[in-house]
């Protein structure tokens, strides 16, 4: 099993790495990223994260061999391929200038990586993280089961760990279900929320649980707010859990970014369901019954990542 992680030199792709590394499931591991300049030096951070993480071997106990470059020759037939290359919104940077950059940034890599890895999957992290796994599917050519979005795994551990904080009970026990865009539009649902098996509805007060339904959707926001930067830790330990779950055909039933072609009404359109993952990737798309209220809610999620869509096809042709 050989991953590749594309933009580990930076945090959410290096936290995905060691997390990987950590547990062991992969044989090589493949950190790429550009080169850095300053003045006359010159700096590989995907060179620097490997060499780091790879000495973290014999303390962790890990086998994976991890290896840093700037060429993607090495990433040659990687099974799985992580891209979190992107940059961050700049000051005086416009939404528009982000969005182009970043789908130039995703396009260009993923051709690099499908080159060297025609059958790859593909586990898409840099945001929008809804309208990039879109570019990226584009990009690749490969069939949509095997490119991937991941939100769905981070948000939804958010909620849980809101709710394991307030409830006094342990995180582990707590399973829940987010659907729609990775954004402020998107859907947790606590009909779909239990608690060692329990509704959470029958544990939890209404107001308590609005409120963390609310910190939920603004999680990501929170963490900007208290670091000047966005989260990386549970970022990447979501999008390494992914990767886990392709490698070891796991069957894990996770909420995803997935091509929707009809299902829950939506065409067309990536975006956060609950999917099968497993060897091949994308294996079902799980359509859970849902009331109006909440269709509603999804169906508004849909049409603000279909905005970003549309942001990013009015920019490729002005
Ligand atoms: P970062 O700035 O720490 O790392 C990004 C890395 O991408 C940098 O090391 C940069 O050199 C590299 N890069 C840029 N252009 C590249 C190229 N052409 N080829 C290879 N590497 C390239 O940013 P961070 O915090 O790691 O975030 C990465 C992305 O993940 C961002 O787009 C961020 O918004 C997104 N993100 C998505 C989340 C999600 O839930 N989907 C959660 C957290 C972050
Ligand atoms: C996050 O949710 C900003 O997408 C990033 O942390």
């Amino acid at each position: 099993m050989k991953i590749t992680v594309v933009g580990a030199g930076g945090n959410v792709g290096s936290a995905a790495a060691l997390t990987i590394a950590q547990r062991d499931f992969a044989n090589e591991l493949v950190l790429v990223d550009i080169e850095r300049k300053d003045g006359d030096k010159t700096f590989y951070p995907s060179k620097g994260r490997a060499l780091d993480q790879w000495q973290t071997s014999p303390i962790h106990g890990f086998d994976t061999r991890v290896k840093g470059t700037v060429d993607y020759a090495d990433t040659a037939d990687s099974d799985i391929c992580i891209i979190t290359a992107g940059i961050p919104r700049k000051p005086g940077m416009s939404r528009d200038d982000l969005l182009s950059i970043n789908a130039n940034i995703v396009k260009t890599v993923t051709e690099s990586l499908v080159k060297h890895s025609p059958n790859t999957i593909i586990i898409v992290v840099s945001n929008p993280l809804d309208v990039m796994t879109y570019v990226a599917w584009k990009a690749s050519g490969l069939p949509a089961e095997r490119v991937i979005g991941m939100a769905g795994i981070l948000d939804t551990a958010r909620y849980r760990a809101f709710l394991a904080e307030e409830m006094e009970v342990s995180p582990k026990d707590i399973q829940a279900l987010i659907l729609g865009g990775h954004g402020d539009t998107m859907v947790p649902l606590p009909r779909y929320t239990t608690v060692g098996g329990i509704p959470v509805t029958q544990l939890i007060e209404k107001d308590k649980l609005d409120a963390i339904i609310e910190r939920t959707k603004v999680g990501g926001g929170e963490l900007v707010g208290l670091m000047g930067t966005s989260a990386w830790f549970a970022p990447g330990a979501a999008a390494a859990q992914m990767a886990e779950a392709i490698a070891l055909d796991q069957n894990r039933i996770f909420p995803c970014a997935a091509w929707l072609t009809g299902q829950f009404g939506i065409n067309d359109l990536y975006v956060g369901v609950p999917v099968k993952l497993g060897k091949g990737g994308v294996k079902e798309i799980i359509e859970i019954e849902l009331n109006a209220d909440e269709k509603a809610m999804l169906d508004n999620s849909c049409s603000a990542v279909r905005t970003v869509f549309e942001d990013l096809e009015r920019i490729q042709n002005s």
